[in-house]
């Protein structure tokens, strides 16, 4: 099996942006995580952060025929994106949302998802163990 992690604008900036949304652990220290966690499990996984829209939906199609399952953090562009909607309906590869903060419990505009009307589940508030929990749902889904 293989997982792609997507990490959208400004989640390179884990560790210094506003620590009490996100915590102290680097996005260097979230790739580790990750791909510890893959290895113990046996699956393969690549990371990808990029703080451009384009980039981000290019790396969705790109992925089309390569990778089982996608956990994305779309970061802002949760918010605002139908391009990155389209992209995760235009692939058909199955898809968790992840959050490190709890979306739901901060501001309006955060209430809106658009990503989450192509994701199969959805994960908030969990800090970074929430892309560990991705890959859980997705090892299951997937069987
Ligand atoms: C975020 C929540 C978004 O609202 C925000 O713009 C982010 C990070 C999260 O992981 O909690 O960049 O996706």
């Amino acid at each position: 099996m293989k997982i792609l992690v997507i990490n959208g604008p400004n989640l390179n900036m884990l560790g210094i942006r506003e620590p009490d949304h996100y915590g102290r652990e680097t996005y260097a220290d979230l790739v580790n995580k990750v791909k510890s966690y893959c290895d113990k499990k046996g699956v393969y996984c690549e990371c990808y952060q990029s703080n451009h829209e384009g980039n981000l939906v290019d790396k969705i199609q790109e992925a089309y025929g390569v990778f089982d399952a996608i956990v994305i953090n779309p970061g802002a562009y949760t918010h605002t994106s139908i391009a990155l909607l389209d992209a995760v309906k235009s692939v058909s590869i199955p898809t968790v949302e992840v959050h490190i903060s709890k979306v739901e419990e901060r501001e309006e505009f955060r209430q809106i998802s658009y990503i989450r009307l192509a994701c199969v589940k959805t994960i908030t508030g969990l800090g970074t163990d929430g892309y560990l929990r991705g890959i859980d749902f997705l090892i299951d889904y997937i069987g």
